[in-house]
């Protein structure tokens, strides 16, 4: 065991209270906050609301330094196979074209990037339309996962409203028609995204909105174009003839793909300047990432924290509440971005983790949150760390949003007397992590942010973060029991416990188309 591991267990018998270390601290604040500027947008990390104090911090800072972060990183950087269970690099930050990223993979990434967004372009300004000649109107972007989380949450932050942009994932019978409502196939573009293309959901989906269009349109394959690191696969697959098609690399993980040709819908959503911001404020964030000590290293500290929170002080849960409308898919992109790539018990040589591994991420919007949940974190029984996320920059009408944030993570951290039933116990952690302006920019600085402090935590758990061997099982099953429940394969060869289910769905099944 590590020496500051098990200095940080002694640590965590006894950790610091909130008010105490207020009360006994008057320099807690600014001893505990961080700030910096990364590209043009100031951000702002403050841990002081956290069960943390110099001796934790530094403790949790010479654990990442005998842990390797940093040759974890610089590794993740170079292109080593960083994937060692899928013999692969993870080289999302070559398509933002980082510092310190492996050259030859800069290149193939911009590559495949820069012809997605020249696509987007060209959709965008008419140079590319639709077969009858007339200009697209709207994108119906099919994808699940990776493929889909974080272009959702691009498009829900900074699409411009020039196309009418829908997101088709979910195989729920009336997905399709419900993303398909009031629009017009002669002037619809479907991007299909799956770096697979063995995605039953995406394949499915893609062949219900090719059909669409096919009964407008006597040729559709113009107004279908796919993005995948299987170009040979797609078409076959899905059925149907893609226009064109746009590759990625097979070194980007789906869920750190935002920034890679997947991104397509949300550069055909924001415009290419946008997306170009975004990239660029992940760019900074890499570089900060990549340079920065780790005594000041934003990402390290973020996922130095949750490990404290998660490893030592026994919280199973984190929760994010971003205080901002535009961020409603945030909490959806880093549930797959944390507990897809650290959701995990067995570490990356083979071995068994020592500890706890990643938090059940949850969360939602504030100041609907306070409405929602938050009751418990005030007075539960659980104690539940949040990640408070503002957006500074909004001017006065951004004033009570802030405010709001503010009084929750206070109320979390001081509580308040009063009789059992009005007592808050305080005391409760929370990070606030705050952007300077609201900017495309400024989005990509808080996704890189998270996506580098994930792979923070999974080099302090010992595990791969690039894998996801976990969800292959459910895929599998799924197969098997919908062939039972079609007659394509006989009934019994599923568990016990599905059987008897099955019985009663089939029963309940229905003929509704
Ligand atoms: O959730 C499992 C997963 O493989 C994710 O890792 C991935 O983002 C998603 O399914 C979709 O995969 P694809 O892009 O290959 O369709």
């Amino acid at each position: 065991m590590l020496p500051s591991w098990r200095r940080l267990e002694a640590l965590a018998v006894d950790p610091p209270s909130i008010p105490g270390s207020f009360a006994s601290d008057p320099s807690r604040p600014s001893a505990l906050t961080v700030s910096a500027s990364l590209g043009a947008t100031d951000v702002l990390l403050d841990l002081s609301r956290q069960h943390v104090d110099h001796e934790v911090v530094g403790a949790l800072v010479a654990l990442a330094d005998e842990a390797g972060v940093a040759r974890v990183r610089d590794a993740m950087f170079a292109g080593e196979h960083v994937n060692a269970t899928e013999d692969r690099p993870a080289l999302h930050v070559a398509s933002r074209g980082a510092e310190g990223a492996d050259a030859a993979a800069v290149r193939e990434a911009r590559a495949s990037l820069d012809a997605a967004l020249a696509f987007a372009d060209a959709v965008r300004n008419g140079t590319e339309r639709a077969a009858d000649g007339s200009r697209f109107q709207s994108v119906v972007a099919v994808g699940i996962g990776g493929s889909d989380l974080g272009p959702r949450l691009v498009h829900g932050a900074f699409g411009d409203g020039a196309l009418e942009c829908r997101f088709l994932s979910n195989v729920d019978p009336a997905a399709p028609s419900a993303a398909l409502a009031g629009l017009d196939p002669r002037t619809t573009l479907v991007v299909a995204c799956s770096k697979s293309f063995g995605t039953y959901e995406t394949v499915a989906n893609v062949r219900a909105v090719a059909g669409w269009l096919a009964a407008a349109l006597p040729d559709p394959s113009r107004h279908l174009v796919a993005v995948t690191e299987r170009p040979e696969r797609a078409a076959g697959a899905a059925g149907v003839a893609f226009g064109r098609t746009f590759s990625m690399p097979v070194w980007i993980g789906g869920r750190f793909s935002v920034s890679s040709a997947a991104g397509l819908a949300a550069a055909l959503s924001t415009g290419t300047d946008r997306f170009r911001g975004l990239l660029a404020g992940m760019r900074a964030t890499d570089d900060h990432f990549r340079s920065a000590p780790l005594s000041s290293n934003l990402p390290v500290l973020l996922g130095l924290v949750t490990v404290w929170n998660r490893s030592f002080l026994g919280r199973g849960a984190k929760a994010v509440v971003p205080y901002s409308d535009a961020l409603a898919g945030f909490v959806p992109w880093l549930q797959q971005v944390s507990m897809e790539s650290n959701g995990k018990r067995t570490t990356a040589d083979g071995g068994t983790v020592r500890t706890d591994t990643a938090p059940v991420v949850w969360g939602g919007v504030g100041t609907d949150a306070q409405h929602a949940f938050m009751q418990m974190l005030h007075q539960g029984t659980s104690v539940v760390p949040v990640d408070f996320i503002g957006v500074a920059g909004r001017g006065p009408g951004g004033d009570a949003l802030f405010a709001n944030l503010l009084a929750q993570a206070a109320a979390l951290a001081f509580g308040r007397d009063g009789e059992p039933h009005v007592a808050c116990p305080g005391d409760r952690p929370s990070t606030v992590v705050a952007l300077g302006e609201w900017t495309p920019a400024g989005l990509g600085v808080l996704m890189a942010l998270y996506e580098h402090s994930t792979v923070v935590e999974g080099a302090l758990w010992g595990v791969n973060s690039f894998d996801q061997f976990g969800v292959e099982m459910g895929k599998r099953i799924a197969g098997a029991v919908l062939a039972e429940i079609e007659g394509t394969s006989p009934r019994g060869g599923s568990d016990a416990a599905t059987e008897a289910t099955l019985d009663w769905y089939l029963l309940h099944r229905g003929s509704a188309s």
